[in-house]
């Protein structure tokens, strides 16, 4: 017997079809996109907000729409969502894209050759794309490429059968990174229509999870004061996310414990044991891959060193190392200082000085944040 009936709709990447909400902006997108569907036009929007707000679950729910759409109405049309924290360069970008369109890699190829090859295709077989580039503000405010921005949308310079085939969707925290680009990079964006989601409060958040609860539970197997209470602590600890977390964690103990409800002190269990910082729970996979990889290498010197810091030239040796496992170029150490401040002001660590030398140090057991490190880092590197 178990509390769930159907578990993975509480997984992070699951995207249920109601979306309470944001249900009024999913209505909103579909109808832009309406031209992409019927028309040969193409089209590009941002979608934006804080952590948590429900950004790509509502960017992944509008693509299975329109391919759904798409299908019924005939049309050839792809939805592909690309993570741009997880590809610190054009190369990684162009290949994942390449690799869903054309159904290979491209190694070996430049991005601009692998660009070629993905409208070869999109020509030769009439198709349609929408591109979303999730967290494309990791990517830009870590001054990555932005040379990948200018080339998606000028498509058509290369083939004018391009033209209007590909749309984009932005997706980011807020639209800061904008002032980052430069003129021509802003032009090629061109008027782009936006949508800006605002985070929930505790009683949305109590709405949501009972649509969530309604298909990933039995009947009666979450009470409605335990939705609430869920709801309430989720809300100060990382929203939604958080909430779904403890859910499912409290299910788990709910049947192994051979219970048939599941009880506040279930969720009071997994509230004690997720990692957090200073500011909520902590999400490495939320991390840039350079990020990840520099929050690798600083867990592997503090477990091997025994103390409570490493110094930076430790942190960095073992960045580097990292780096080289996995076949990065390793980012020079004014990056990785700033790369540090960033890790500080999200909570996951301690900087402090001593005698002219930075010290780095976590105060919490990181067992656990290593493993959903390790998970993310996996999922990240995961190459196409
Ligand atoms: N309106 C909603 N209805 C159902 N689930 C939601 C909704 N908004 C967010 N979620 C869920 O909350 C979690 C965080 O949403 P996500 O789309 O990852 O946020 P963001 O991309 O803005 O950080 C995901 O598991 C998502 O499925
Ligand atoms: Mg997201």
């Amino acid at each position: 017997m178990s509390v769930f009936r159907k578990r993975e709709a509480l997984l992070h990447h699951y995207v249920p079809d109601f979306l309470p909400h944001r249900q009024e902006e999913l209505e909103r997108l579909k109808k832009w996109f309406e031209p992409v569907l019927s028309e040969k036009v193409n089209m590009k929007v941002h979608i934006y907000g804080p952590m948590g707000t429900g950004k790509t679950v509502l960017c992944n729910r509008l693509g299975r729409y329109l391919m759904d759409e798409a299908e019924r109405r005939g049309v050839n049309l792809k939805f592909i969502n690309i993570n741009l924290a997880y590809t610190p360069k054009p190369y990684y970008v162009m290949s994942s894209l390449m690799e869903k369109v054309v159904g290979n890699p491209g190694l070996g190829l430049g991005p601009e050759e692998m660009l070629i090859n993905i409208v070869e295709k999109i020509c030769s077989e009439d198709m349609k794309l929408v591109v979303a580039l999730d967290e494309v503000d990791t990517y830009i405010m870590e001054k990555r490429d932005p040379k990948i921005l200018y080339m998606l949308p000028r498509v058509h310079e290369l083939d004018q059968r391009a033209a209007g085939r590909i749309s984009l969707i932005y997706i980011s925290r807020s639209l800061k990174w904008l002032d980052r680009l430069d003129e021509a990079t802003l032009d090629t964006l061109g008027r782009t229509a936006a949508v800006k989601l605002e985070k929930y409060g505790p009683e949305e958040i109590e709405d949501i999870l009972n649509y969530r609860v309604e298909e990933a539970f039995k009947p009666a197997a979450v009470p409605p004061e335990i939705v609430e209470f869920t709801a309430q602590i989720s809300y100060r600890c990382g929203g939604m996310r958080y909430a779904l977390e403890l859910l499912l964690g409290a299910g788990m103990i709910a049947d192994s414990e051979g219970s048939s409800t599941v009880k506040a002190d279930y969720i009071r269990i997994v509230h004690a044991g997720i990692p957090k910082g200073a500011n909520g729970a902590i999400y490495p996979d939320e991390l840039s891959i350079h990020k990840q990889m520099l929050l690798k290498a600083i867990m592997d010197g503090l477990r091997s060193g025994g103390g409570p810091y490493l110094t930076f030239e430790e942190a960095y040796d073992l960045y580097t190392v990292e780096c080289e496992s996995q076949d990065k170029d390793a980012e020079d150490k004014e990056t990785i200082q700033s790369y540090l401040q960033d890790l500080k002001s999200e909570g996951y660590i301690l900087l402090k000085r001593r005698e002219g030398e930075v010290l780095i140090g976590m105060e919490y057991p990181f067992d656990r944040l290593y493993e959903d490190l390790e998970r993310a880092m996996r999922e990240a590197l995961r190459r196409p």
